[in-house]
């Protein structure tokens, strides 16, 4: 009894005891805190950070490798691709709100877009066949057409995949979307050309090549995005956050001006600014 009741002593002590690990870090519960503030250590700076400071960067002796990125890059538009297949909902959701609401619309001028529909289908011997079937097989390349021969292809692609989402047909869905943007007859002739015959067939091999050769990750499941033509399976989770990745990948001397806003539909995050003191009688009031 008196035994249980020292080591029950003993447990209740020490788990609310502070444990003191390496010199500048305590540890609470499984929580870690700093004690003392140490200098950079440039070994664990954020590979995100090492270009965005020019002190940072000779500082850590990333220079070498920031300036060929930044001469790349700089002022150029980011380039963008995604890979997706039409009947797939997660991409039809996908395309219709966040990429065209967040992006499109919001990123449009800094941002090279390619659309690549093909997605998981498989190219057996020149033979297409789509995860969901012929149906799909033919809205993919329609959609390889429109990409081809419309000059703003994106709204018309994203208006198909709301009808379409919306249960319509492929015939019924194109006819509406031709309607809604007073698409010229001699554009939307092509299309239709294109779509039935062997010009959108040439367009999909295109499309399954462009698939096959991401590199370095193969695409594992759609929609699949690539930045700069760079495919990296663990930085998929950016798709649900490509405003952040673009305002974070995009190296102009002026940011987009959606990069002010983001995080700010429910609060300001600009915070509270340096140097900005409340009059001194509020707090004598
Ligand atoms: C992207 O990279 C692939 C594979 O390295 C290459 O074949 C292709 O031409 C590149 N495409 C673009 C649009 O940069």
């Amino acid at each position: 009894m008196w035994l249980s009741c020292i080591l029950l002593f003993f447990v209740v002590i020490n788990s609310e005891a502070v444990i003191e690990t390496a010199s500048d870090e305590i540890l609470r519960g499984s929580r870690t805190y700093i004690k003392e503030a140490s200098p950079i250590n440039c070994a664990k700076v954020p590979p995100t950070f090492w270009c965005t400071n020019a002190k940072l960067t000779k500082e850590c002796g990333f220079e070498q490798l920031c300036d060929r990125y930044s001469k790349a890059t700089k002022n150029e538009k980011l380039q963008l691709t995604i890979f997706y297949e039409s009947l797939c909902p997660d991409c039809q959701e996908f395309i219709i709100n966040d990429f065209y609401r967040d992006v499109y619309l919001q990123f449009g001028d800094f941002i090279k877009f390619e659309l690549v529909p093909y997605g998981n289908a498989k190219n057996e011997d020149g033979k297409i066949k789509c995860q969901h079937g012929e149906k799909e097989c033919a809205i993919n390349k329609y959609h390889g057409c429109v990409l081809h021969y419309m000059p703003e292809p994106i709204p018309f692609i994203v208006c198909m995949e709301a009808r379409i989402q919306d249960g319509s047909t492929l015939e019924k869905s194109a006819e509406k979307c031709y309607y809604t943007f007073h698409v010229q007859p001699h554009v939307a002739d092509q299309i239709i050309h294109c779509a039935n015959g062997d010009i959108g067939d040439k367009l999909q091999q295109e499309a399954a090549k462009r698939t096959a050769e991401a590199f370095p990750d193969p695409h594992k499941y759609v929609p699949w995005v690539l930045f700069n033509n760079v495919s990296i399976e663990s930085q998929q989770f950016l798709i649900s956050g490509l405003p952040i990745a673009i305002c974070e990948f995009y190296n102009g001397d002026k940011a987009p001006g959606h990069c002010n806003s983001i995080g700010s539909n429910s609060r300001t995050l600009n915070g509270c600014a340096k140097g900005y003191f409340l009059d001194q009688d509020i707090f004598e009031a």
